[in-house]
């Protein structure tokens, strides 16, 4: 990751190559700074329209030698979402010029730093490890956050944040951009003990033998037919006393091809990114160690793959859970609740103040909600807020949906309990309510399939795995940690 510093000079007498700064629409950047970018403005070769960028040679007027115009758009101090668009449009023509460093105005405090700091760091965020050719104009190793001196302190605080939020974030791209045939359940739960070596926290293991003597029926059944043998992650960071954790739990499903109920071929390869619940949940560990938070919070990763041969599962098959709820499988594509299913009953130990679980669970919630906001339930109105506040925050949005009693009657099964597929009307409300039988304490989940990974390469959010919602768990995390200071 480039490193990201702050400095309190002032803008006009910072030496670097290029030298970025914000302007709103109709305006012109603060002092000296202004003579350079006026003939672009007075000429109309930039208005300020969000997302437009000019770059301009300094020509000896301040200690720059460039100056990158990058437009904040209309209304009122921008928004945290427009400074960490600006800043990865910033960052990203730093890089694309060449320039080992580069510096960005950012105006305010602690939470704009935050939000310039994720933004550049997560605009540049590149998958490249399998490219022989690295591309070009990979140079940039430095980024200076250039603050007004009074709110120093403040500054480096939300820097600190910020840096941690981009990592989780990057790190769950980098898991879930991984191909399966590297990133399957052993690796995952190797990144797990590296997160718990780094950090200090337990992790432990289960292989397919304890996966079946702990009795998670859904994650030995989906897991079944693969060579690759599935595995149950538990990774547990302990700085909040004798309080009760938050439990995190996530989906790694590190291919899905549907299994006996085979997915069409078209587009299956995006079928790799079926961890990404179990990627972001581990992302979020990574800065909940980095950033020391004072609370207790357990990730859960149920992860195997899901694939057909002569020892799957099958539809019609019943499976008997722990808790003893029976539940007959319609199709054995709908495994995702049935690990979940697994994880959220092993979550009941812990006696935990709230579970959030994070899966790219169904095709129905990206029909419902495009790839502009996750599906979020649950039976809790107040940790349901919570957890929509911080998506908010950070620009992952997630939208409430509802649980409604007919969607657990949509899915009461014929010979068994329930049944693992309640058709398409409402598919990602009866995976819902499916999950909902498994849980007696306070839940939301988060229906990540639709926001998990993007085709679009812009702003912050790079094409392939988007990390989401890693930096939403951090957020929800680092305010629960707020609230219990
Ligand atoms: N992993 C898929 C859901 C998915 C679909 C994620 C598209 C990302 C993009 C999940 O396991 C699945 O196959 N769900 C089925 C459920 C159905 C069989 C009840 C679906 O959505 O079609
Ligand atoms: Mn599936
Ligand atoms: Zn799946």
């Amino acid at each position: 990751m480039v490193e990201i510093r702050i400095n309190t000079a002032a803008p006009e007498e910072v030496p670097t190559p290029l030298l970025a700064v914000g302007v709103r629409a109709g305006a012109s950047p603060p002092g000296r700074l202004a003579e350079v970018a006026a003939p672009a403005i007075s000429g109309g070769d930039f208005s300020g329209r969000e997302g437009e960028t000019a770059l301009l040679y300094a020509g000896g007027a301040i200690a720059a030698q460039r100056l990158l115009l990058v437009g904040l758009g209309e209304d009122g101090p921008p928004s945290p979402e427009a400074l960490r668009k600006a800043a990865a449009a910033a960052a990203r023509r730093a890089r694309s010029s060449g320039a080992r460093e580069a510096a960005l105005v950012v105006e305010g405090g602690g939470e704009e730093v935050r939000a310039a700091a994720e933004g550049a760091l997560l605009g540049l965020y590149r998958f490249s490890r399998y490219k022989s050719n690295r591309e070009a104009g990979d140079a940039l190793e430095k980024l200076e956050l250039l603050v007004d001196g009074a709110r120093e302190e403040e500054a480096r605080g939300g820097a600190r944040v910020g840096r941690a939020a981009a990592a989780a974030a990057a790190l769950a791209r980098d898991l879930a951009n991984e191909p399966s045939n590297t990133a399957t359940p052993e690796y995952l739960a190797e990144r797990a003990r590296e997160i718990a070596r780094r950090h200090g926290m337990g992790c432990t293991v289960l292989d397919r033998e304890g996966i079946g003597e702990e009795g998670l029926a859904g994650l030995a059944a989906v897991g079944r037919a693969a060579q690759n043998e599935p595995r149950f992650i538990a990774l547990e960071h302990r700085r909040g006393g004798e309080a009760p954790p938050v439990v995190l739990v996530g989906k790694a499903v590190t291919f899905d091809s549907g299994g006996i109920s085979l997915k069409p071929s078209s587009g299956m390869e995006d079928m790799k990114f079926d961890m990404s619940g179990g990627a972001a949940v581990l992302g979020a560990m990574e800065a909940v160690g980095a950033l020391e938070l004072p609370l207790n919070v357990v990730a859960l990763v149920p992860a195997t793959e899901n694939l057909p041969g002569g020892r799957a599962f099958k539809p019609g098959d019943v499976l008997r859970f722990r808790s003893g709820k029976t539940t007959e499988i319609v199709s054995t594509d709908a495994e995702g609740r049935l690990i979940l299913a697994d994880a959220l009953s092993y979550a009941r130990r812990y006696n935990p103040a709230a579970v959030v679980d994070c899966a790219t669970l169904t095709g129905a919630c990206v029909v419902a909600l495009g790839h502009h906001a996750s599906g979020l339930m649950g039976n809790d109105e107040r940790l349901i807020s919570e957890v929509r506040a911080a998506g908010e925050a950070v620009g992952e949005r997630a939208w409430p949906m509802p649980l409604f009693e007919e969607y657990t009657e949509q899915i009461k099964g014929d010979v068994a309990d329930i049944k693992n597929s309640g058709g398409r009307p409402a598919g990602a409300l009866t995976a819902g309510a499916f999950l909902k039988e498994f849980v007696d304490y306070p839940w939301a989940h988060l229906d990540i399939a639709g926001t998990a990974y993007t085709k679009k390469d812009g702003g912050y959010r790079t094409k392939g795995a988007t990390g989401v919602p890693a930096r939403l768990l951090v957020e929800f995390l680092i305010r629960r940690a707020e609230e219990a200071a």
